[in-house]
């Protein structure tokens, strides 16, 4: 008889306690943008170190297979991983997270037919990581779709919609009912097959009504979907690192998925049955650029702005969705290096949803090495744009709306923003009068203290640390 640790099972469960012990310390770093790329180094180790451990379970098949597929899944993550621009990252993540859910629906599928004498308790967990991974799936395919405008990104309504979805989503759970409760017979596996391509419908109609831009929040609901459908599997399959694996990112999503529901003061069914992505990617924005024409704004010319910036003691730099629009990051340093190099303070004020992804700002500014110390959350730079002598503002509109704090009207209104009203001067720039994702009107651009710098963020930026090196 083998020896406790001669056991090949021990030390694949030892490896799997090495991976998840990775995986935690892996989350826990992505919690600051100055660890967070080692953060995912640890966790992607983890991960290796999980797949290379079931390599060597008993009773394991098919290895030239699997490895095949292995190297196959490998180039075909890493070769758009690394082309990939940051302003198509959300899209990238849609896929990959699609990816999670079809594996997981069709891991449920194939155990069905491979296991002998199936329990009920496993049956449910067969019949749930379908259902959760095929929505997952085909959620995640339309949100990609949308993101990469290969379908429109408006909000698509047909007569009856959510009538429709509800009878398909109450036709799925019977279904999934009925397949608990009859077991493992002849006529279970055509009924799975029929589930999955009901929760594969289910997943598609419950994503086309929401609008383009709300897709990073949808994306979040799908991940933590995925997370939960492969740890549904894991269960199946009694593999631990899958089920430690899927319930973190079944809870991380959802966390992530309350954070910015928070961050943007809506809740979750809101973005997910709500019409706000209906208002922005509709009319509504059409509606505020008009409402815009009316109201007079201040130009400037950056040789004009650049004066008060190379005078100035105090600047917050406040970067939004145009700055990764026009991928102005590495312009955005040069302008506060230059003002440094004059003895001037230079801090980033982030919002938590300046962009639309979590994190965006980061990432961007890590990309064009930024260092992480002059980067300031919300909550602890907004009680000093009161002392800022000026602030600029890089394609950011929503984020830094006063009617969000001062308009109980307003449709973002109990938004937290940046308090960039309450700096001593303000230079906003953008390309032009257009709103920004909530489609609605800021008096931020028509406050006296505030001029606008009209043209692409990278191009405003080349030129106004060209006018500040000359001040
Ligand atoms: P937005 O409110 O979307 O405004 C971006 C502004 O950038 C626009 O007004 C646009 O004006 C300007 N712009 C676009 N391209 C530009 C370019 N090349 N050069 C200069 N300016 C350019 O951005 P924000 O302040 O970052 O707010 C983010 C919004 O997205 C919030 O409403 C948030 O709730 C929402 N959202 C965020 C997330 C996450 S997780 N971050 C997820 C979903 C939704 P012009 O067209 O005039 O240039």
């Amino acid at each position: 008889m083998e020896s406790f640790f001669e056991s090949r099972v021990v030390w694949i469960n030892l490896a799997y306690l090495v991976s998840a012990v990775c995986f935690i310390i892996g989350l826990k770093l992505l919690g600051s943008p100055a660890t967070a790329r080692k953060g995912n180094q640890i966790a992607a180790a983890g991960m290796a170190v999980a797949v290379i451990a079931t390599l060597f379970m008993p009773g394991m098949a098919n290895i030239v297979l699997i490895l095949v597929g292995l190297a196959i899944g490998a180039v075909l993550a890493s070769i758009p991983s690394r082309r990939v621009k940051m302003t198509a990252m959300p899209q990238m993540v849609a896929i990959f997270n699609g990816m999670g859910g079809a594996t997981a629906a069709l891991i449920s599928l194939v155990e069905f037919e491979h296991k002998v004498g199936i329990a009920r308790g496993e049956i449910i967990s067969i019949v749930l990581g379908l259902i959760i991974g095929s929505i997952s799936f085909s959620g995640s395919m339309v949100a990609f779709g949308k993101l990469q405008e290969l379908i429109s990104g408006r909000p698509i309504y047909y007569p009856s919609q959510r009538q429709i979805n509800v009878v398909i989503g109450i036709a799925v759970l019977v279904l999934a009912l009925v397949i608990i409760l009859l077991g493992q017979t002849a006529l279970t596996l055509p009924l799975l097959v029929i589930l999955f391509l009901g929760a594969l419908v289910l997943g598609v109609l419950t994503v086309l009504p929401i609008g383009g831009a709300d897709m990073p929040v949808v994306i979040a609901v799908l991940n933590s979907m995925t997370g939960v459908a492969a740890a549904l599997t894991g269960f199946v399959l009694n593999n631990q690192a899958l089920i430690i694996a899927g319930i973190l990112v079944g809870a991380s999503g959802a966390f992530l998925t309350l954070l910015m529901a928070r961050a943007m003061n809506r809740s979750v069914s809101n973005v997910l049955f709500g019409a706000w992505g209906a208002h922005a990617a509709g009319g509504g924005a059409g509606g505020a650029a008009d409402a815009a024409e009316a109201l007079p704004m201040r130009e400037v010319t950056a040789e004009d702005a650049a004066v008060p910036l190379a005078y100035a003691e105090k600047v917050v730099i406040v970067p939004g969705y145009g700055l990764a629009v026009a991928q102005a990051q590495h312009a955005v340093r040069e302008l506060a290096e230059s003002l440094q190099d004059r003895g001037v303070d230079v801090r980033y004020a982030i919002h938590p949803v300046a962009g639309r992804m979590p994190g965006h700002m980061n990432v961007l500014l890590a990309e064009a090495n930024v260092p992480y110390d002059e980067l300031y959350e919300m909550e602890q730079i907004n009680d000093d744009f009161a002392n800022t002598d000026v602030a600029i503002v890089v394609g950011a509109n929503d984020v830094t709306n006063p009617a969000a704090r001062d308009d109980p009207n307003s449709p973002i209104y109990g938004m937290p923003i940046l308090n960039v009203d309450q700096a001593k001067q303000i230079y906003v720039l953008k390309r032009g009068r257009g709103a920004g994702f909530a489609g609605i009107e800021n008096m931020l651009f028509h406050n006296p203290k505030t001029a606008m710098l009209f043209g692409d963020a990278k191009d405003s930026l080349s030129k106004l640390t060209t006018a500040v090196r000359e001040a």
